[in-house]
């Protein structure tokens, strides 16, 4: 697992997340920086990864990086009291205004849909266009929620959610990404193409063909299909890559390894082809 974190996360400094950023940005790729934190079960730990993510929003500012950040609301404390949650938030994207950056809002397991798009359109409401939210095409209802949204991640979705309300098959996915994008950029949204499947980034690349190249970005992850990434920023595409750092990689890396079971082969070839030119 620690051979697998480390190719998905920086580091567990800040400052290993600001090199990787550093050497992205030389590359012409942008970023967006997460600050690992999902297991927290007191409000001073949510405050504390409030706190962290201040700490970025300075150190991208004076160095001068282009790079935003991604907050999960349970890190800031969403399944402890909501109002501490909106608290949080609310000092991050004002702190992050201030400095005029932005702070996307990733989208966790369908438990918490409602109350993150509640929290986003609150803080639309209340004049902070610096914010943007995340949809998954696994979701049934996504087609739906795109309407009233300002600036949208796309995303397939990774959590693992009952028949009922999302989508299974794969094709499926596929599909409804494709028809929740066109959706997304028909109403002028700006829109993150979150996604590595070289199917949907051809298709995205038709379906953003005529859309200004400052209304779209790709996204991917750190450590997923980079060489794909340099294609499009080669192609004059904006692109962003999704950079986490911290000392709780165990939940996320678990996440990468559930979706992607090659990911376990990968590791071990990278630990023996280390062996072997030792
Ligand atoms: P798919 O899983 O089909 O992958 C396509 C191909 O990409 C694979 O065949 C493989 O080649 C490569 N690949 C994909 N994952 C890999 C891996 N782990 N290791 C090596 N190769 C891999 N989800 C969510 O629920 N909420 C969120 O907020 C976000 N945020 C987010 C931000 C960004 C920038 C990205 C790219 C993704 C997310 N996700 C997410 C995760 C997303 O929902 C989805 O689980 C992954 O992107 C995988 O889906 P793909 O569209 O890449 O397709």
């Amino acid at each position: 697992m620690q051979r697998l974190s480390s190719r998905y996360i920086a580091g567990p400094t800040l400052d290993d997340a600001l090199r990787v950023v550093r050497k992205l940005n030389a590359k012409g790729k942008l970023a967006t920086i997460d600050v690992l934190g999902e297991e927290i079960t007191s409000p001073d730990e949510a405050r504390a990864i409030a706190g962290q993510y201040l700490d970025v929003l300075a150190r991208v500012d004076a160095e001068g990086l282009d790079a935003n950040v991604s907050v999960k609301l349970t890190g800031l404390g969403l399944e402890l009291d909501l109002d501490l949650c909106r608290e949080n938030l609310e000092a991050v994207v004002g702190d992050a205004a201030a400095r005029g950056n932005f702070v996307r809002i990733d989208m966790e397991d369908s438990s918490t849909t409602d109350r993150t798009l509640e929290l986003y359109r609150e803080l639309r409401e209340a004049g902070r266009s610096n914010t943007g939210v995340v949809l998954q095409a696994y979701l049934r209802r996504t087609l739906d929620d795109v309407d009233g949204l300002d600036n949208v991640r796309l995303c397939k979705g990774i959590y693992v959610e009952p028949v009922e309300i999302a989508y299974k098959e794969f094709e499926a996915v596929r599909a409804n990404y494709v028809r929740c994008l066109e959706r997304i950029v028909d109403e002028g949204i700006y829109v993150g193409i979150a996604t590595h499947d070289e199917y949907l980034i051809e298709e995205a690349l038709r379906v953003v063909r005529d859309v200004p190249r400052d209304r779209y970005e790709f996204q991917m992850l750190l450590g997923v299909r980079p060489d794909r990434a340099d294609e499009l920023v080669a192609g004059g595409h904006r692109l962003r890559v999704y950079v986490p750092y911290g000392t709780q990689w165990y939940e996320y890396s678990m996440r990468r390894l559930q979706e992607n079971p090659k990911t376990a082969g990968y590791i071990a070839a990278d630990t023996v082809g280390r062996v072997l030119k030792r």
